[in-house]
């Protein structure tokens, strides 16, 4: 059965009062904190580094879910890991050592993902299922909040759960972009464990409300 977890994306709030918005989320039944980490290279945008997630781990009572947009990932696994990041993800198109680094990431003892852009197709993660702990699928092109959900992700990502079930594995998987109520259902019955919001929660007038909202949706259609 999918995990039906909720992960605001702390890129979305209000920067200037970081503390009230992590707070939000450590009184809401989220059960992650989405972190995203863009190095205006990868992706055009820059959000924060490693002090400010440290900051974020201090603060928040949820696990960090490390989302990294950001070119030559390698170089920066131990210092997200130090900041206190509970699952890192980065991108397959990012490097040329996924198997390599889903390993690194794992004797660290942090949960590793691999995300990948709506142009990657489903199958480039097949022979990383049984190693990753998580597969991300973006919805929108990486880089900013606020963006329109692209539906063809629906059908990759029925597409690996239907290759997880196939093989009896327990990788999760992640979506993120475009997320909000209207879809919500939708997207939990194409497979999906884990649900990023950004804009739905925090451009909301009750964040605490809408993440128990984004929790509820479709929970009777899950079918896997
Ligand atoms: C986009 C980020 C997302 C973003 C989601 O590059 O990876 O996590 O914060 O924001 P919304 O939910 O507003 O699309
Ligand atoms: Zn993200």
């Amino acid at each position: 059965m999918s995990k039906n977890w909720i992960a605001p994306s702390i890129l979305s709030s209000d920067f200037s009062d970081l503390k009230s918005d992590i707070e939000i989320i450590n009184n809401s039944n989220a059960d992650l904190l989405h972190v995203d980490v863009m190095d205006g290279n990868f992706v055009p945008n820059i959000s924060f580094g490693q002090g400010i997630v440290k900051t974020m781990h201090k603060l928040s009572t949820k696990p960090l879910d490390v989302h990294l947009m950001i070119v030559n990932p390698e170089k920066y696994i131990d210092d997200f890991c130090d900041a206190g990041a509970s699952i890192i993800s980065f991108h397959l198109e990012a490097t040329n050592h996924v198997h390599r680094l889903i390993q690194y990431i794992k004797n660290k003892g942090v949960k590793a993902g691999v995300a990948i852009n709506p142009h990657t197709p489903a199958e480039m993660v097949f022979e990383v299922l049984d190693d990753a702990d998580l597969i991300l699928v973006m919805s929108v092109n990486p880089g900013f909040g606020g963006q329109k959900f692209i539906y063809n992700s629906l059908s990759k990502c029925r597409r690996i759960k239907d290759e997880i079930v196939e093989r009896n594995l327990e990788t999760m998987i992640e979506i993120d972009g475009g997320v909000g109520l209207q879809n919500a259902e939708i997207i939990k019955a194409s497979g999906v464990d884990i649900l990023v919001a950004g804009n739905a929660v925090f451009k909301s007038e009750n964040p605490i409300a809408t993440i128990s909202m984004l929790k509820e949706a479709g929970v009777g259609n899950m079918q896997f």
